[in-house]
């Protein structure tokens, strides 16, 4: 049978030569139950050039997260310290993705994972039962059906909660028990219960834009590590990413077209400026409630360049940018598309009768996209 390709492979999969080499790279001391030494860690996640083992195989390792390197040693600090940690921050800012390389680097899997949403029950972040064998032979450990922190905490590994906020206050309290005891007792099979192994600790998520962190409870919150991720400060770094992002994009599709870099450029200038309020020149503008996170930037380069190669006489790629962008942000609030308008009236105009061979003065032909 033909097999198809996975869309999107986990961290340990994609990149299992890095994690070898690294393992092999940095033999000093490690947490307990870890598989890679604080500082590979740090150097998987942020990068590094020209690493070398004894018998002088070299490899240079890309950043994959984009961002503070001192944030992640500090997400390191806390796990290795086995501490619960927590990353907060707007949408789109990362967080999965640092979390999963995190733990793919600390213990071999990401797949440890809840997802929380209001209907997360205790079950999934404990234990359940199979229920034919439950009324069959009565409550066993083999009847036990473990959550995947359970299975974290027997292995020794790192279980991820993803949007803990979304999950109710006295849900997320189930965590408690296991970030202080670190074990899960199962009254049901008298004083059985399950003792974590080292190496276990926990990643949880957290988006600004959900429920609060405002909502957990003071017990839950003093046992994790707060820490905040912000989306990328550095333009440069930004467009490189996007590019970058659209590029593998491109390629999954099998599409046959290079990245346009003035879309690239012209799309990161404008998430900048909505984002801050506040344009490179200077200008003041008003913030679409939405937010203009880099995730949604890579998604609409990629459409554009999708757009691009499917439908190749459907014009230059800019004039395809107001649709896109109105799309991106009118999603909460009716005023952000006049906010988007008043953006290009004030900014885009500007730029455009300031320089009209420029990428902006396309942009400004093509407002009726937004209007
Ligand atoms: N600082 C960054 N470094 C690298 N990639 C980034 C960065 N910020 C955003 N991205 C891009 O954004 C994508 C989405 O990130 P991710 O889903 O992890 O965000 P999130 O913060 O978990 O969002 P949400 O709160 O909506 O769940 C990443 O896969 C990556 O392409
Ligand atoms: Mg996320």
């Amino acid at each position: 049978m033909k097999t198809v390709p996975i869309q999107i492979a986990l961290p340990e999969d994609e990149y299992a030569d890095q994690l070898a080499f690294l393992k092999k790279w940095d033999d000093g001391p490690k947490p307990p139950g870890w598989e890679l030494t604080p500082k590979a860690v740090v150097v998987f996640i942020c990068g590094g050039s020209g690493l070398r083992l004894e018998n002088n195989q070299r490899m240079d390792i890309a950043p994959k997260f984009i961002g503070d390197r001192s944030l992640v040693e500090r997400c390191v600090v806390t796990l290795a310290g086995a501490r619960g940690l927590l990353l907060v921050g707007e949408p789109g800012t990362a967080k999965s993705m640092l979390s999963e390389l995190l733990s793919a680097a600390i213990c071999g899997t990401s797949a440890l994972t809840v997802q929380g949403s209001a209907g997360t029950t205790e079950d999934q972040l404990r234990y359940g039962w199979n229920y034919g064998m439950l009324l069959a032979e009565g409550p066993s450990e083999k009847a036990l059906v473990p959550s995947p922190v359970l299975s974290a905490m027997r292995a020794g590994k790192v279980a991820r909660i993803e949007e803990i906020t979304r999950c109710q206050p006295e849900i997320q309290d189930s965590l408690v028990p296991v970030l202080s005891e670190r074990r899960i007792a199962v009254p049901e099979l008298g004083d059985y219960s399950v003792p974590a192994r080292e190496g276990f600790c926990v990643i949880a998520t957290a988006n600004l834009r959900d429920r609060g962190v405002s909502e957990m409870s003071a017990a839950l919150k003093r046992r994790f590590n707060f820490e905040h991720v912000d989306p990328i400060a550095d333009k440069k770094a930004e467009v490189a990413l996007v590019k970058s992002r659209t590029q593998r994009a491109i390629a999954d599709a099998q599409a046959l077209i290079d990245v346009d870099d003035a879309v690239v450029d012209t799309l990161v200038t404008i998430f900048k400026d909505l984002r801050s309020g506040i344009t490179e020149e200077g200008w003041s503008v008003a913030k679409p409630t939405t937010v203009m996170s880099t995730a949604e930037a890579v998604a609409i380069s990629t459409s554009i360049s999708l757009a691009a190669a499917y439908f190749p006489d459907s014009g230059a790629q800019l004039a395809l940018i107001p649709g896109h962008i109105l799309g991106a942000v009118r999603k909460d609030d009716e005023k952000d598309t006049e906010r988007i308008i008043a953006y290009f009236d004030k900014a885009i105009q500007r730029r455009a009768n300031a320089n009209p061979n420029s990428p902006w003065a396309i942009l400004w032909d093509n407002r009726h996209g937004i209007s």
